[in-house]
């Protein structure tokens, strides 16, 4: 159900949990203050309670109350990525944000995000708690109606169109005196060697002691089964490629865009993802004749995980 943004202040005034566009992905969002809704937000999403939250705010101001330390170049990011899809995670003052929301680490997750929307919405509302609106290992949500499906026609979110980078946020924890990144997202490591003078490195998560608990998780996976191929050419069934590539054995062509066009890519992935399932589709092979670098890595990366759930191949 679409919602005003007048309706969605007062809906999370209330205490309840709303949709909201993002320039990443839709979220899922409840008000810092509420506990209650909070809990909800994990009951909904079918969410493992460790799994900690990002907590929204309108600029990086707003982040230094919450924070026991500032590590070094936290203001160069702000300023350079701020608003935009950059998550940070910091120690903070344990007793100023819920335990429940932060999944009880001393540390927890921010982000200024860009959309008008959101921004109008956390400087009238303040900080929102919101994890990408979908349900627990499915693909994320870039669009109003992708919320709907998961959540019921009836479940209210603001409509703000397509999302534009259409991938989450990267998010960057501070380690042995660099940052380092603990999930690739929209901006690729290379993006910080400007600001930072180095390129954070991606962090191979190990499970007893995760750096970034969501990464242990099953992730973007549609019900069909997703095989990955370097050379595609022989395959007759379904086919996930690109719009400047022929596919003659094809029985079926879901494009992702055009494959010189990383952020294209990005931006429609989830949405065929999701329209494979729309559509029935019980397996499909998928074009991997791709780059590796940049934000190339990310598609790569959200594609291992969506194919690797125990019904998928990893070819
Ligand atoms: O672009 C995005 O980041 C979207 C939009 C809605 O802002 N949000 C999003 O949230 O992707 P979610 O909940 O799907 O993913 C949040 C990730 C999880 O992997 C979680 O483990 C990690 O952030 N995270 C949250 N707090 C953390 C913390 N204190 N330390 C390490 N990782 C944390
Ligand atoms: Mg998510």
């Amino acid at each position: 159900m679409r919602i005003t943004l007048e309706q969605a202040q007062k809906l999370l005034k209330a205490g309840n949990v709303v949709g909201l566009p993002t320039e990443t992905v839709y979220g899922l969002a409840a008000s810092i203050r509420c506990p209650k809704a909070i809990a909800h937000i994990f009951f909904l999403k079918g969410r493992p309670s460790n799994n900690p939250l990002i907590i929204h705010v309108a600029s990086a101001q707003d982040i230094l109350s919450y924070a026991l330390t500032i590590p070094d170049d936290f203001h160069k990011l702000a300023a350079a990525f701020w608003p935009g899809p950059l998550t940070l995670v910091l120690p903070i003052i344990a007793d100023k944000i819920p335990a429940i929301a932060r999944a009880g680490l001393p540390t927890a997750a921010f982000r200024v995000p860009a959309h008008d929307y959101i921004q109008k919405l956390l400087t009238h509302s303040g900080p929102l708690v919101m994890p990408s609106a979908n349900l627990s290992g499915k693909p994320s949500a870039t669009s109003a109606a992708h919320v709907e499906n998961d959540f019921g026609q009836d479940f209210p979110v603001v409509e703000g169109g397509q999302c534009t980078r259409g991938m989450e946020s990267t998010i960057l924890l501070w380690k042995d005196d660099r940052w380092c990144i603990v999930r690739l997202g929209a901006l690729a490591s290379i993006d910080f060697q400007p600001v930072l003078g180095y390129s954070p490195v991606v962090h191979e998560e190990e499970i007893d002691t995760p750096l970034c608990p969501g990464q242990l998780y099953r992730h973007y996976a549609p019900k069909a089964k997703l095989v990955l191929k370097e050379n595609i050419s022989g395959y007759d069934g379904v086919v996930v490629g690109f719009d400047d590539r022929h596919y003659p054995h094809a029985e079926r062509v879901f494009s992702l865009g055009n494959s010189q066009c990383a952020e294209e890519v990005a931006q429609r992935l989830y949405a065929v993802l999701r329209d494979l399932d729309t559509y029935g589709v019980k397996k499909a092979y998928i074009d991997m004749n791709i780059p590796h670098d940049g934000l190339w890595a990310t598609i790569w990366e959200r594609m291992k995980k969506a194919s690797s759930c125990a019904e998928s191949n990893l070819a």
